[in-house]
């Protein structure tokens, strides 16, 4: 494998932006080809095949850029489409998503806790962090509460305001998150408003940012398959399948500094 080929990542729109800003961080050597699906987002209300197909198409566009990874950077695609793609790509990329490695890191430092999990209404509902925290076997017990208002309202530029803190106090306020221990955030979008929840639970429970755990996952499984670019990064683009003058001044929240977004029909 050419270790100078792109890693791919792709999301139903602009959220998955904060992983891709974390992975630029950690790994700025990395060559990076972003997709955001935003003629179809959001995938959080979306049927399981719905998101799989269009998971499909997207793959074969970063597959035509000849990534050597293909990192779902879309909670509910993770939880809808992962397997399907990891079957459809093979050999020709390796696959990974954003639930894995955040089921790996509460397996080293949750044994035997109660944690919460926020989501999109497909993540919630797939039950996907239950079955896998539950094959760890390592007694943990897992809260979950579909919060699907947080996604839209964080696109639309509440955070740090008075009206985020009403709905998040209102979300985390549910009988169904009590007792938690620690708080997974299960949708890419979530980062952005860290800082409000960490405020609300004052230090008290922790705040599992999951950018930077899928990050690091993904630097070590380039480092220790000897895929690691030791070149100079040459190679940003960032893919939108419907464009819009929003999207592109909302790239600056979601990736910290203003990106140029370039327009790349599925359909076509
Ligand atoms: N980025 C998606 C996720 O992580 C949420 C937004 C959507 O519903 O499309 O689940």
């Amino acid at each position: 494998m050419n270790t100078s080929a792109p890693i791919g990542i792709f999301d139903s729109g602009i959220g998955g932006l904060t992983v891709a800003h974390a992975v630029t961080r950690l790994l700025p050597n990395e060559n990076i080809i972003y997709f955001g699906d935003t003629a179809h987002l959001p995938y959080g209300d979306k049927s399981a095949a719905a998101i799989q197909a269009y998971s499909i198409k997207i793959c074969n566009v970063l597959l035509q850029q000849k990534c050597k990874v293909i990192l779902i950077a879309c909670n509910s695609a993770s939880a809808a489409a992962y397997e399907l793609v990891r079957e459809y790509v093979g050999s020709k990329a390796k696959v990974m998503n954003v639930i894995d490695p955040v089921v790996q890191f509460l397996d080293q430092h949750y044994a035997h806790k109660t944690i919460g999990l926020i989501g999109t209404k497909q993540t919630v509902n797939s039950n996907i962090y239950r079955k896998k925290t539950d094959l760890l076997g390592k007694d943990i017990t897992l809260k979950s509460l579909a919060t699907p208002l947080l996604a839209p309202m964080i696109e639309e530029g509440f955070f740090n305001n008075t009206i985020s803190e009403s709905i998040i106090t209102e979300y985390l306020h549910n009988a169904t998150l009590e007792g938690i221990e620690a708080l997974i955030l299960g949708c890419t979008h979530y980062p952005l408003i860290k800082k409000q929840i960490e405020a609300y639970y004052k230090g008290n429970v922790s705040v599992l940012d999951t950018s930077e755990i899928v990050a690091k996952s993904l630097y070590d499984y380039l480092a220790s398959n000897q895929l690691l670019n030791s070149l100079q990064a040459y190679l940003r683009h960032f893919y939108v399948s419907d464009y819009t003058q929003s999207f592109e001044t909302s790239t600056k929240i979601f990736f910290g500094e203003q990106i140029r977004l370039e327009h790349y029909p599925l359909w076509e």
